[in-house]
């Protein structure tokens, strides 16, 4: 490092708030700080702005019906199509730019670009192949695709007929793909025969056979061909499987009209963990969600037709959805989809991207950025990076360290950082700064966006003081909010409004939104996110129960009791630490590590593998009974225990530490 760049280390790691850069704000698409308060006085009518948005077939009657806590309805009576708004409309007048902007894993793959012209044909050939297939209004449509364009087509179509769509993550197994298809009783699946990881072709089309298998009621399936020839497997096709590129094809030329859905009509279905092992099926409306997806990409990513912006993120989590898809589509802009990993084939591929597209916004998470730091800045330093004009980042918290690389080394310290706190059930981003009106502070996400009513709670519903820990709730319902989740309204309930809500009120004023985060907040009202407080883990950014760890490890043969918690990672942020009691005449070996691993992958997928398995004898727990995951964790993380004395089995805890240790 030259004595400059030291000197330039040593001021931003002195630094704790940065301005909006000057550049930035004058061309932001906000830049009045009257934001915050014209939303708060104007509540819930601010929100028609987000509405104005879209294009409507039927204008709305209300913005906002309260009248039946907490299943609250946004813009009732409107009537729109989410395809028409991501396509249909830009056709005037931006036909022939580019929507969708496709990057295959090998570098020796030619793109694929889809003007708004193209992609409007697609989404129409496509539409009309679902319903060919015999898919109505209403029938949930899974996906279980990688990262290819058919994915977003797929998406647009089933919004063009109303038929709402279920992604499931490609890198998820086969188990979870039938759990999700069973849930939603979804009886059409599709999926691809394989497609790129780190320069080797991925046999996809036979694990989303098994997972079939598991399926209880008929199916129909279209499979997209994505692997050439030569890397193809042989496949065979059932009676209940069509060629994606066959159903297409004879719908050469198909006009499908969109269908005028209601405001509050199912857009989509998004499956996500939560403390029990079942999935939550958290189910997003057409109206609400994709105003909300709109107004955060234009406020928030400052997102400007002309723009080519780039999220590193996976369609198949919540962050694609609203800001690879709907988003930057339902503004006209033309996103980049990304195939493969940011490592391949070399560690510089995604400023190799960026300064091939001239990338003007690049959006991912902190566990890359981790990574990026660890990798060295030879890597973006090899490129020009100088068309971005934003970044952001999602998904966990992020250092200051890490942010102020990041807005450094990518940013060249003339991007704004927004660090967006947001989650599946939120639709959107929900605590960020607007990054061209307000301050950054590295390590806190930022205020409330303007609108939304976040405030930071003890256990009993008071206020904290500035600096001290609690929980984060938010007070005001939003449009882009989760409405149920699918079939059970109970759940819906008791997971996310019985703690701080008077569940007896039929005043929505007495409803508080609880996200399971912990939280802290500063005198100018930015706040730090501190994580989870349930038994979610945040793994590489990717949310997983623990108790569905568990159960998956419960299952291999030999395994009598399982307790899977959280330890600190410093790529991952949080890593899945298994603690394991062996059954009578099983002996703890390697070959049972292994197969609880296996186990793990085969009923989650790669990303829920377990950093470390720990055998013990027991598990510890209080006089009560209740295994003490708390100590679990600090052992996980090497920390001093404090007084374990209360705990029925003290002993055991010395045994297990041993073996982290090891
Ligand atoms: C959980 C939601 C939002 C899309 C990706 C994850 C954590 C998310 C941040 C952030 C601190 C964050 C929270 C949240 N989280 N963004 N900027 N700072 N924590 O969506 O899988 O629904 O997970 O991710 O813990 O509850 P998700």
């Amino acid at each position: 490092m030259s004595d400059d760049d030291t000197e330039l280390e040593a001021r931003l790691e002195a630094q704790d708030s940065f301005e909006p850069p000057e550049s930035f704000v004058e061309q932001a698409n906000v830049s009045d700080p009257g934001i915050y308060e014209q939303f708060d006085e104007n509540w819930p009518e601010c929100w028609d702005g987000a509405a104005d948005l879209l294009d409507w077939e039927t204008e709305y009657d209300q913005t906002f019906d309260g009248s039946n806590p907490p299943f609250f309805e946004w813009f009732t009576g409107g009537e729109l199509n989410a395809s028409a708004n991501c396509v249909d409309r830009h056709l005037e007048d931006r036909g022939d730019e580019v929507a969708i902007e496709w990057v295959g894993e090998p570098t020796d793959e030619a793109n694929r670009t889809y003007t708004y012209e193209q992609l409007h044909r697609e989404v129409n050939e496509a539409a009309a192949a679902l319903r060919e297939m015999g898919v109505g209004e209403d029938d949930v449509v899974t996906m279980y695709m990688p990262m290819i364009p058919e994915l977003a087509i797929a998406m647009l179509a089933c919004a063009r007929i109303g038929a709402p769509h279920s992604v499931v993550f490609a890198g998820f197994s086969a188990d979870a793909l039938a759990t999700r298809m069973n849930a939603a009783d979804s009886e059409y699946l599709l999926t691809c025969d394989g497609y790129y990881r780190r320069g080797d072709p991925l046999d996809h089309l036979t694990k989303a056979n098994e997972g079939l298998d598991g399926v209880e009621h008929d199916t129909e399936t279209l499979v997209v061909n994505r692997l050439p020839e030569a890397d193809s497997f042989d496949h065979d096709l059932d009676d209940s499987q069509t060629l994606w590129a066959d159903a297409v094809y004879a719908q050469k030329g198909a006009e499908v009209e969109p269908v005028a859905r209601d405001a509050e009509d199912m857009l989509f279905l998004m499956y996500t963990s939560g403390t029990t092992g079942q999935p939550k099926g958290v189910k997003h409306t057409t109206g609400g969600y994709l105003s909300w997806a709109a107004w955060t990409s234009h406020a928030v990513l400052d997102i400007k037709p002309e723009d080519t912006y780039f999220c590193s993120a996976d369609i198949g989590w919540i962050t694609g959805h609203s800001y690879i898809v709907y988003g930057p589509l339902a503004l006209g802009t033309t996103t980049m989809m990304y195939e493969g990993t940011p490592d391949y084939p070399e560690r510089d591929r995604l400023w190799e991207i960026v300064e091939e597209y001239e990338a003007t916004q690049l959006y991912t998470a902190p566990t890359a950025i981790r990574a990026f730091m660890k990798w060295g800045t030879e890597y973006p330093d090899a490129h020009d990076l100088s068309s971005l004009r934003l970044l952001g980042t999602v998904g966990e918290p992020i250092n200051p360290r890490a942010w102020k690389w990041y807005y450094k080394h990518i940013g060249d310290e003339s991007c704004p950082v927004v660090d967006t706190w947001w989650q599946t059930e939120t639709g959107g981003m929900m605590v960020t700064t607007l990054p061209g009106v307000k301050e950054m502070k590295p390590g806190s996400a930022g205020p409330a966006l303007p609108g939304v009513d976040a405030e930071i709670l003890d256990t009993t519903g008071e206020k904290v003081d500035a600096g001290r820990a609690g929980y984060l709730t938010i007070q005001k319902p939003w449009p882009g909010m989760l409405r149920t989740l699918y079939q059970n309204d109970e759940r819906f309930v008791n997971e996310y409004w019985r703690e701080y809500s008077d569940t007896d009120s039929d005043d929505w004023r007495d409803w508080t939104y609880f996200p399971e985060d912990g939280a802290k907040i500063d005198e100018d009202g930015y706040i730090t996110v501190l994580g989870r407080v349930d038994d979610v883990l945040n793994v590489s950014g990717h949310r997983l129960g623990t108790m569905e760890i568990e159960s998956a490890i419960v299952g291999v043969d030999g395994v009598a009791e399982a307790a899977v918690v959280g330890g600190d990672h410093e790529m991952k942020g949080e890593a899945v630490y298994a603690y394991v009691i062996t059954e009578d005449g099983y002996d703890e070996t390697e070959a049972l590590r292994d197969a609880i691993v296996a186990g793990v992958e085969d009923a989650i997928g790669p990303i829920a593998r377990p950093e470390q398995v720990i055998f013990t004898p027991e598990l510890p727990k209080t006089r009560s009974g209740k295994i003490m995951r708390r100590l679990l964790e600090d052992i996980a993380n090497g920390e001093e225990l404090g007084d374990t004395s209360t705990l029925r089995n003290p002993d055991v805890v010395a045994s297990i530490q041993e073996q982290v240790g090891e």
